[in-house]
């Protein structure tokens, strides 16, 4: 069945459609944790290491995270739905159920992810109504043992080995 893509909210549903993880992003910003969930994380490029993800226009927390020196990104968890809900909150105290660990760098990064990567903005360009933002990876360390979550039509999911 063909959908009118005029519809923003269609539009979404149809690309819910696609299976993504889940990944925070996560700084220590004038001595306050800050962070914020997205679906749209993409590895990009090996030399140099570099990863994406898409802002949207309006986020207000992208500007407080892009002063943070370095970002922690962490690939989200099985066992992390919670902390990915919580970091998609609008209002609150976003890092109140999140175990996390802080790194020298001011990264922060949650415990029970599948990967953290630490991050610097290497690029950030206009893409719609969403900015393209590149990051070049400065270090990584990989949790084996985690099992990824998995968000598709608007749902978390698990993905086991
Ligand atoms: C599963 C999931 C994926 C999300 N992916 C993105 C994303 O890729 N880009 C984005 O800008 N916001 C994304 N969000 C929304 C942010 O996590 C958060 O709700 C938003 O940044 C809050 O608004 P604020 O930036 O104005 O504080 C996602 C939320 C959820 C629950």
């Amino acid at each position: 069945m063909t959908t009118s893509l005029a519809d923003p909210a269609e539009l979404r549903r149809i690309f819910s459609a696609c299976p993504s993880g889940v990944v925070a992003i996560c700084a220590e910003v004038g001595g306050e944790r800050t962070g914020m969930a997205v679906s749209t994380f993409v590895p990009v490029s090996l030399q140099p290491a570099l990863v994406g993800v898409f802002i949207q226009n309006e986020s207000r927390t992208w500007p407080k995270l892009e002063r943070g020196n370095r970002l922690g990104l962490s690939v989200l968890g099985s066992d992390n739905e919670v902390a990915a809900r919580s970091l998609a909150k609008k209002d609150g105290d976003r890092f109140g159920p999140i175990v996390t660990t802080v790194a020298d760098s001011g990264a922060v990064y949650v415990d029970g992810a599948t990967a953290w990567l630490e991050g610097a903005l290497w690029s950030k360009t206009q893409a719609g109504d969403h900015f393209m933002v590149l990051l070049e990876v400065h270090s990584a360390t990989v949790h084996d043992a985690a099992n990824p979550l998995i968000f598709h039509s608007s749902s978390f999911h698990t993905l086991p080995r």
